[in-house]
Order: C-alpha cells, then structure tokens, then sequence
C-alpha cells in the first residue's frame, strides 16, 4: 500500500507525496475494489466524482488500469453533475467522457449521467432518483448501495454537490436533489447524504494546498459539518477513505 497511512476508528486518511503518487494510489484502490465487488457480487458499481482533481485519476484508469478492470461488469454513476448539456465544458459528465468511457470498452447501457440538459434541475434530479431506484431494484425508504463513491472537497469543505449551509444537508428521504447554490447562482444535481452514507466504500481525493484548511477543518477540528459537509460523509456500514497529498495534508497533525 503506497503512502503514510493514518487509522481512526471512523476513516483512513492515506498521505501520498505527490500528485501522481497520489493518482497511482487511487487507480489501485479502484481497481482493488472493483476486482473485489465483481468476485463477490458480479458486478462493480461506482459513482464518479466531477471538478478537476479526478482528471488523472480517470487518465490512469484508462491507461496503465486499462488490462486490468473488468469493464464489462462496470456500472458508471455519477456523484453530482453541474445544471449543463452533456456537451458542455463545464459538464462533469463530459470531463469523465473524454478522460475515461471514450477509452475503455464499456457498454453504452452500463453508463447512467445525470440528465442535466433538462432546464427543470428537480425534474432532472427526479429522473436520475427512478434510474437508481431501478437500476438498485430498492423498496421504497432503501438506498443504493454503491460499491465505491468518488469524492472530490473543495476549498470550503463541500463534497458533491452539498455546500455549506444549504439546504440539502438535512435531506434524509431523497436520493438525488437539485441544490441551489447561491455562490455559484446556479442549481448543482447531487446525491443526498444518506446514499453517500449508504455506500461499501468512499474514497475522498484530495490534492493541493488550497484544500490544506479545509482538510484540517474536516478531520481534525470541531466545526460543525453543517460549515464543512464532507464530515457529514461517513459511511455507517462501509469504509471512508481520505487519499490526500502532502500539500493538502500540510495542516493536518499526526501523532508519531
Ligand atoms: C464538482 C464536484 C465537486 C468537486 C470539488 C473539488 O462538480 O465540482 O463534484 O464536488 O469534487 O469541487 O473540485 P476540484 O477537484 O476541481 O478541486
């Protein structure tokens, strides 16, 4: 296993030196688990995390991973999408398009985005909850469980698309909602809290200094996770863990 690794009773937080180490690390997570799952259940099913940091990640799966994943048995989700056509630039979808299912032999039907085209973002969010109700053949009040989930923090602690102080953090029902965010002035399509929550496994990757606060603020302070929603990410019955470079690490103490 590469990396400093850091145990707690709820996560692992594993500290890798680089950027790339930190990529290498998190493509054999993925393949790791998705190995595991397809032995075990004879199908892997992962949501994907969107922003920038995963870019590397899929890069690597697509690459170096490519021999080694069973793609055939591979289900995509997403985790949020931004209130964009498939097409557009700033679409989570596309990024993951482009760096990843272009490149690899996956069936068009084992691949489920976010219909974000829809101008109705609850509508839109709707139809994505009846995908995963279908596709997870859950009984109503059930959740999905994923057997790994990508997440990305951003600079104030956010994950997916569940930003401070917005309403979507008390959301316990819903699968997946349309959260405004007033910073951004747009609508983000997000799963909700209780599927993260729900998932085998959660991988956060987290990388740079600019996320150094935000990190120490989630795994080492007491602020609410109402101020820094990736505290809320802890999965009841599964594994959460945090694959952090040294720069986004730099604040954080460990006891030697
Ligand atoms: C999104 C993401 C979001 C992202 C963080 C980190 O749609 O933007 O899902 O939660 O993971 O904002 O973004 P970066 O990786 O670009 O820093």
């Amino acid at each position: 296993m590469r990396g400093d690794a850091f145990l707690s009773s709820f996560f692992e937080i594993r500290t890798l030196t680089t950027p790339q180490e930190l990529f290498a690390a998190a493509a054999e997570e993925v393949v790791r688990t998705a190995k595991a799952a397809v032995a075990e259940r004879g199908r892997f099913t992962i949501a994907l995390s969107g922003g920038s940091t995963p870019k590397s990640l899929y890069n690597l799966l697509a690459t170096n991973a490519k021999s080694s994943l069973p793609w055939d048995r591979m289900f995509f989700f997403w985790g949020d999408e931004r209130h964009v056509p498939p097409t557009d630039p700033e679409s989570n979808y596309r990024m993951a398009e482009e760096t990843l299912l272009s490149k690899i032999p996956v069936a068009a039907a084992n691949v489920f985005r976010i219909p974000a085209e829809n101008a109705d973002a609850a509508a839109a969010a709707d139809a994505y909850e009846q995908t995963l109700r279908k596709f997870f053949a859950l009984q109503p009040g059930e959740f999905p469980r994923f057997d790994l989930i990508l997440l990305g923090m951003g600079p104030d602690g956010h994950a997916a698309s569940l930003f401070p102080g917005t309403a979507v953090l008390q959301e316990k029902s819903r699968l997946v909602v349309a959260n405004w965010v007033e910073k951004f002035k747009t609508y983000r399509i997000t799963l909700t809290l209780p599927v993260l929550n729900a998932a085998r496994c959660v991988t956060f990757l987290v990388s740079g200094t600019e996320k150094a606060g935000a990190l120490h603020a989630v795994l080492q302070s007491d602020s609410p996770g109402e101020q820094y929603p990736s505290k809320l990410v802890r999965p009841s019955d599964g594994t959460l863990i945090w694959l952090v470079d040294r720069a986004a690490a730099s604040e954080l103490k460990f006891s030697t």
